[in-house]
């Protein structure tokens, strides 16, 4: 898969390509990550990429010609080996919250683009560029890079030969809308605080129902909101009437 960020901060998306899981994906050629600066299409010595803002207020917006100039130079450079152009999205707080889903999905283009606004935000021209805005939650970032590169991470995890552990893709936090059942390692006694005798027993059928029992009570008292959304299987609902253990 190929991801291109437009970015002024192309050494923040580098550094962060050059580093574990990702680096590793990198070099064994499961994925690639290109940046393009808006600054390479600027005309002025301060090479500035954003202006005071139409109708006054204060903050600067990023301008929109050098936007659209990098947008089409990473197009280009696909276009020059015959593939067809990246899916444009758009990083903002105004954008859809992105989910779990919204990484299956992106994991099965070919091409992403993720486009990086600063300062106050984009010319509001820019979005009518992209297919789709993505928000990474309701706050708000300097820019879109730091969620770039988180749509970047959970997308790339996805990737076939990524983790080399299917297993534990379909087992975790948001793969079935459930939050994740608890995982203990050594030692058995920390702190005062013991790893569950059920865990302990060898028994794997009652280790997987205690697990899915765990993921659905934690899910139901940790998101709500997401609970209320599934469609839960009479072995769930037997799962959830069940007494705690002792
Ligand atoms: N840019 C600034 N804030 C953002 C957010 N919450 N999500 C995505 N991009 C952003």
């Amino acid at each position: 898969m190929r991801f291109q960020v437009v970015t002024i901060f192309p050494e923040l998306i580098d550094a962060f390509a050059g580093i574990g899981l990702i680096a590793k994906a990198v070099e064994g050629g499961l994925m690639r990550i290109e940046t393009c600066s808006p600054r390479r299409f600027t005309t002025d010595k301060h090479q500035s990429v954003d202006d005071a803002p139409y109708g006054g207020g204060s903050g600067m917006v990023m301008t929109p010609e050098p936007l659209a100039q990098a947008m089409d130079a990473l197009d280009a450079s696909v276009a020059r080996e015959g593939v067809p152009a990246a899916t444009r999205v758009l990083l903002t707080p105004q954008g859809k919250p992105f989910t779990q889903a919204d990484a299956r999905r992106f994991a099965a283009l070919p091409g992403l683009m993720l486009v990086c606004g600063r300062y106050e935000g984009v010319d509001e021209r820019v979005r009518s560029l992209v297919s789709e805005q993505i928000s990474l939650g309701d706050f708000v970032l300097n820019g879109g890079e730091v969620a770039a590169m988180a749509v970047i991470e959970s997308v790339s995890r996805l990737l076939p030969g990524m983790l080399g552990n299917a297993l534990s893709l379909s087992e975790e936090s948001h793969a079935a809308g459930l939050l994740e059942y608890p995982h203990y390692t050594r030692p058995r006694s920390f702190r005062g605080m013991e790893v569950p005798a059920v865990l302990l027993s060898g028994n794997h059928a009652t280790i997987a129902r205690w697990r899915r029992r765990q993921a659905l009570l934690r899910t139901r008292a940790l998101r709500p909101d997401l609970f209320a959304q599934l469609a839960l299987e009479p072995a769930d609902r037997a799962l959830l009437d069940e007494e705690d253990e002792p």
